[in-house]
């Protein structure tokens, strides 16, 4: 049986980061509702560091670990990580601009990216959580 690399902290960052995205989610709403407390603009400026030093290593290690790995062994479930991979790159243009409107903090300029890497990748942590151990044990590559 072939094992491959799991990133160290895989899930442990999955269920950081869905807490992570839940805070952020109650800041926007501060901003939106114009009720934003004073600590809100260091979390936003946080989360950009967040986002290059946990989630951007992350994507780069799934990309050569895990999902190379279930492209290699199966076929089948190339379309499903094509669908993840695309998330990814997607992603990564949020997190552009994510991170040049968190410091200096840019209120308005925020939202929007801010809105979008909650819903895109709340979803995409779900799957992989969902999908990724079974597919694989499935695949014996666990
Ligand atoms: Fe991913
Ligand atoms: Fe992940």
């Amino acid at each position: 049986m072939t094992t491959i690399n799991w990133i160290d902290n895989y899930h442990e960052d999955h269920m950081a980061v869905l807490r992570l995205l839940a805070k952020l989610d109650g800041n926007i709403k501060e901003i939106d509702m114009g009720t934003k407390r004073q600590h809100v603009d260091m979390e936003f400026k946080e989360f950009a560091d967040v986002i290059k030093d946990v989630i951007i290593p992350h994507f780069k290690q799934e990309e050569s670990g895990i999902y190379a790995r279930i492209n290699e062994v199966s076929e089948k479930h190339q379309n499903f990580i094509k669908n993840m991979l695309d998330e990814h790159e997607r992603l990564y243009l949020v997190f552009d601009q994510y991170i040049t409107a968190a410091d200096p903090l840019e209120e308005q300029a925020i939202i929007e990216p801010a809105k979008t890497i909650i819903e895109v990748l709340e979803r995409h942590i779900k799957k992989e959580e969902e999908a990724i151990p079974i597919l694989a044990k499935k695949l014996n590559i666990w």
